[in-house]
């Protein structure tokens, strides 16, 4: 039988992913597991998970080296490959912002710097508002950025906000609202529809499942 293959995120997409797997059915064993393999072929399924870097969830559905993916919206807003992405799964739920040191220094000169692992989107944001900025692109721990001088600002992923309080921070804006959302190729809709369909309907009906859960909760 030929494999059907999913490229999902790393890190938290990929734990909230494992749980919506299993309540569609699939045996997650090895996937929820400790191991460092990075293809899990799912038993009694044709299904292939690929465990890769948030970033590179849409270029490998983007090249079909992937059939379909799960990353968060946050990821294909700042790509923007025009994926075809027919899910919003619900899970994996945080916000992109503007945060700032909660001491703020005065009498700078120059453009704002801003420290982000999100270029396109800090970029638009700022210059939608007619502010001129710099932006220092870093791939992680962004909240450093500010207490080691290398920016006024960043712009970065915001869950529960210890992070940010942690390091002094404030938010100030949200830019985004994200979710992590599921992504299919074109090509794999077209030569692969039916398991593309069997995949979306499972993971449809385990997110509503998840979502009823979640609004019973107290
Ligand atoms: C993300 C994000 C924040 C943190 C927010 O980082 O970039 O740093 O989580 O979570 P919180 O609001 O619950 O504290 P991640 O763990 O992905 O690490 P990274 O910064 O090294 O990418």
């Amino acid at each position: 039988m030929e494999k059907f293959s999913l490229a999902i995120a790393k890190g938290r997409v990929l734990e909230d992913s494992v749980a919506l797997l299993a309540a569609g059915g699939y045996s997650v064993e090895e996937l929820s597991g400790d191991s460092r393999k990075l293809v899990f072929d799912l038993p009694r399924s044709n299904l292939r998970v690929l465990v890769v870097r948030s970033q590179d969830v849409p270029t490998y559905v983007d090249r079909g080296a992937a059939d379909a993916g799960i990353v968060g919206k946050d990821v294909l807003e700042e790509q923007r490959l025009g994926l075809y992405e027919p899910l919003d799964l619900g899970v994996s739920r945080c916000r992109l912002v503007v945060a700032a040191p909660r001491e703020k220094s005065n009498g700078k000169i120059g453009p704002l710097r801003i420290a982000t692992k999100y270029p396109s989107l800090a970029r638009e944001h700022f210059s939608r508002k007619g502010i001129h900025t710099e932006i220092v692109h870093l791939y992680g721990a962004i909240e450093l950025a500010p207490l080691t001088g290398i920016a006024d600002k960043i712009v970065d992923l915001v869950d529960t906000g210890r992070t940010l309080k942690e390091n002094g921070l404030a938010e100030e804006e949200i830019i985004l609202q994200s979710t992590a959302r599921l992504v299919i190729g074109r090509a794999s809709l077209r030569l692969k529809e039916k398991d593309a369909r069997d995949l979306l309907a499972r993971l449809s009906e385990a997110g509503q499942k998840n979502a009823v859960r979640r609004e019973a909760r107290p």
